[in-house]
């Protein structure tokens, strides 16, 4: 045909995208595509297609358009059937303009309902008054093109590829506006997506992260910068198995299997902004608990609760901070929830009391898996699952069986509101025998050694559906449950993906249940497997990553990247989880982990120890002095995690400048909030870093990087509230303020008790702005304006490599001489705290 050599190889929009199959002209033919060879094609990965659509290939026309209340509705009719079975030929699309910033669009099958994600998201009433976009509508073929009113730019362009719309596969792509696409979570990749023919899939899997791999959750927003620096995202609301490929166009398709076409463009402007906007239809983050800011310490393989405990006390003796000490599923008796081994870890409720007794945490695994062989009357969990009718079922409506660490399991229903109750009830139990302070739920993909379950899985269009995304593996049960086992709201084909977030709201509840009745909180709820709605109920780690310099590296860009898919509390498994620790790289690792929104040292079994007091003097050292560096920033942190809770903001930030396109791609350096600038080294074996400083003056902290230090710089304009020592004594707090030229700064500070459950919205707080003006400095505090070269020299003894120069009153270090100013006589300031007080440390 002579259109298909017109379409240049980039925007070939691949017809043939089933993995591992070898596409012939003929095979090709038959879908009524254009097959032409390739140039070229990049080894392990899905290149340049063969076989791709005709710019005519049929698709759907619209074919009437109605106003709404929100926008518009209208029918779309495909004439000529696809390839694939059961196409949906009539659809509506509703197109609602729901604020000046986000757009709707719904494309549905108006004969029969057809699964949705069944998460609560703002429902609007009202078409927007001035929105930031214009939506133009092509009618045959139909297609969306969605503009940026100020400047013109297309953000989505949805006519660039033939729309698919059958029950078990949907399919649309867009031109990007720039090759600067990130989220799409979750991933092992740079922060920057590779837009070179790079498919990423997405359907929850527990797996070692690797490149080119489905890994434990599913997010699927990305956010794109525009050329000229501004920024918008897209959100597809659906759980069910997909691709998306980017290729270099710029060009993206999405292809999921089930659902429907539900999707919201943001307009930003700017990236925090478009975060903020996503963050708002999926469920702002939670508020962390203060101690969650704390050093964690986990390993699998601690053996017995005694052995827990004396590392817990060789911290203390080293005067390591650590707030929180973790058990793997050591502590279970035979690996079964909500049992204590009763020899082994006999002393661990004695370990919990000298915990609290210390001000320090408890928190253990839990993972779904019940075990389902114990004899009757011996294991209530399962016995009552049973009795309450709690576990997902197999298609046959029997408990569907897999394997996990206790052997055979049965999987609580997590979509069921009766499990929420039968879950609940367990950890009360248990919370009598082991007074733990949060939950590590792991293993939640869900999780299976088995492919299905026991017994396999039927043979039909869900477990073997016309198309399956590039799931490792290559079928949907691969290390999971069978896709057409039954739960409460839907099969697992379409619920797989949410089965994180579900038991994470599972386990949220309970934590509010806990504090209503005043017997206990629970927080910290860390899991591995997320889905885009989960930021709301817990944090998440990066699951089982490797003691290697690259894994280092890597973790960047998945903190950074959960940031901004709404999920804060995020960390990788510092010094890495599998393969034996390396001292320098801990040491790296310890330093970059103190700049990890969730910092948390996690091993894995018969590995050599890795806590700080494992290795040599100078090590242990520097481990500490990173940890007392990250302590010491706690008011940053907490005040960026309450701009996070209630405005949707990251707190692990990219380099992001939206003006300088050279920071786009930066991933190897981070910002907390906007000011404090991480610069860790990533290699070993070296003292000194590249890194790329934006516009402005940046002031260091130190100005080289022997073992014991890490780069940390502030940005111009910025004060930051600092404290000395841990929280939970009276420290008092400082403020380390870094001038303009023009001597003019700003910062702001959170403040609540730190552990009651809505704080901010039960107006318990206090928010304190500073600002300074040349060298006055317009708070109500009373400062004390020390010696100015003694300040100068904590925050940079020597002032090298700097951007500008320092001067005298460039840098003011001054302390808040009474709290009573900033704070709200209304509200009560709790007694707990570190409080801002007179005396400083300096
Ligand atoms: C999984 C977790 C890992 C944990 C192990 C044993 O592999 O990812 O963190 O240590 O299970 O529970």
């Amino acid at each position: 045909r002579v259109a298909c050599g017109v379409i240049p190889e980039a925007w070939r929009f691949d017809c043939y995208p089933e993995r591992g199959a070898v596409v012939t002209r003929e095979l090709c033919e038959a879908r009524s595509c254009c097959f032409i060879p390739a140039s070229s094609r990049p080894a392990g990965r899905n290149g340049i297609p063969w076989c791709f659509y005709p710019r005519d290939f049929p698709s759907y026309s619209l074919v009437s358009m109605n106003d709404t209340s929100t926008g518009q509705k209208g029918t779309l009719v495909r004439e000529v059937k696809t390839y694939y079975p059961a196409d949906v030929l009539t659809l509506e699309v509703e197109i609602r303009h729901e604020t000046d910033t986000r757009l709707r669009v719904r494309i549905t099958d108006p004969s029969s309902p057809r699964f949705e994600v069944p998460i609560s998201v703002p429902a609007a009433t009202e078409k927007a008054d001035s929105p930031a976009y214009v939506v133009e509508l092509s009618r045959r073929p139909f297609g969306l093109i969605v503009k940026r009113r100020s400047t013109g730019v297309v953000l989505l362009n949805t006519t660039v590829a033939p729309l698919f719309y059958a029950d078990q596969f949907l399919q649309m792509s867009t031109s990007l506006q720039s090759r600067f696409i990130y989220g799409l979570g979750e991933h092992r990749s740079a922060f920057l997506h590779d837009l070179q023919w790079n498919t990423l899939t997405m359907w929850a899997r527990d797996v070692p992260p690797t490149e080119q791999t489905n890994l434990y959750g599913a997010h699927p927003f990305y956010l794109a910068m525009e050329d000229g620096g501004d920024a918008h995202g897209f959100f597809l609301l659906n759980s069910n198995a997909m691709d998306v490929v980017l290729q270099p166009a710029p060009a993206l398709t999405w292809r999921t299997i089930g659902g429907i076409l539900d999707f919201y463009v943001f307009l930003g402007p700017d990236p925090a902004s478009v975060i903020g906007q996503y963050v708002e239809v999926i469920g702002n983050p939670s508020m962390p608990i203060y101690w969650a800011l704390g050093y964690h310490l986990c390993r699998w393989g601690y053996n017995t609760s005694n052995s827990t405990w004396e590392v817990v006390k060789r911290l203390r003796n080293y005067g390591i901070p650590q707030d929180v000490q973790w058990n793997d599923i050591d502590y279970m008796d035979r690996f079964l929830d909500f049992t204590l081994d009763p020899t082994k870890f006999a002393t661990l409720p004695d370990l919990v009391k000298d915990l609290h007794a210390h001000d320090q945490r408890y928190v253990m695994i839990l993972d779904p898996g019940i075990s389902s062989v114990q004899p009757e009357g011996a294991y209530w969990p399962y016995d009552e699952g049973l009795r309450r009718d709690v576990f997902i079922k197999d298609a046959e409506g029997k408990p569907l069986i897999g394997k996990v660490w206790p052997g055979l399991t049965a999987y609580p229903d997590f979509s069921d509101d009766v499990t929420h109750d039968w879950w609940f009830d367990n950890l009360q139990r248990f919370h009598e025998k082991v007074p733990f302070d949060g939950l590590w739920i792991d293993m939640n993909e869900p999780s299976n050694f088995l492919d299905g379950s026991t017994d396999g899985c039927p043979s039909n269009s869900l477990e073997n559906p016309p198309y399956t995304p590039g799931i490792l593996g290559g079928l949907l049960r691969a290390k999971t449950l069978c896709a057409s086992a039954q739960q409460k709201q839907s099969i697992h084909y379409n619920m797989h993906s949410l089965y994180g977030l579900m038991e994470a709201k599972a386990s949220a509840r309970s934590r509010h249940t806990h504090t209503h009745t005043h017997t206990h909180k629970q927080d910290k709820n860390t899991e591995r497997l997320l889905f885009f709605f989960v930021g709301m109920y817990s944090g998440h780690w990066l699951g089982d990553n490797r003691s290697q310099w690259k894994d280092l590296y890597t973790s960047i860009a998945g903190i950074l990247t959960f940031n901004l898919l709404g999920i804060p509390l995020v960390g990788a498994d510092i010094c890495g989880f599998s393969e034996e620790p390396q001292e320098e790289l801990c040491v790296r690792w310890t330093q970059l982990g103190a700049f990890y929104p969730f910092a948390r040292n996690h091993n894995a079994i018969v590995m050599k120890p890795q806590d700080p007091t494992a290795f040599g003097p100078l090590a242990r050292k520097a481990m500490k002095e990173a940890l007392l560096l990250r302590y010491s920033l706690f008011p940053i942190l907490y005040t960026l995690f309450h701009h996070a809770h209630v405005h949707g903001h990251t707190v692990a930030r990219p380099l992001m400048f939206p003006k300088d396109v050279r920071t786009y791609g930066i991933d190897k350096q981070f910002l907390w909030g906007r000011s404090l600038l991480v610069t860790p080294v990533l290699d070993p074996g070296v003292d000194y870093v590249d890194g790329y400083f934006p516009e402005g003056l940046w002031y260091d902290y130190y100005t080289v990087t022997p073992l014991d230090k890490i780069n940390l710089h502030l940005r111009e304009g910025s004060i930051s509230p600092t404290q000395v020592k841990r929280a939970q004594s009276a420290d008092p707090l400082h403020l380390v303020s870094a001038l303009s030229d023009d001597g003019s700064a700003s910062g702001d500070l959170f403040w609540d008790d730190g552990e009651s459950i809505d704080a901010y919205e039960n107006d318990l707080y206090s928010y304190i702005v500073f600002d300074v003006a040349q060298v006055c400095v317009c708070v109500c505090v009373c400062v004390t304006k020390r010696n100015v070269t003694e300040a100068l020299k904590l925050v940079s003894p020597e002032p090298r490599g700097l951007n500008g120069t320092i001067t005298e009153v460039n840098v003011l270090i001054f302390h808040i001489c009474s709290r009573q100013p900033f704070l709200n006589p209304r509200r009560r300031f709790p007694s707990k705290r570190p409080r801002i007080r007179a005396e400083s440390a300096l």
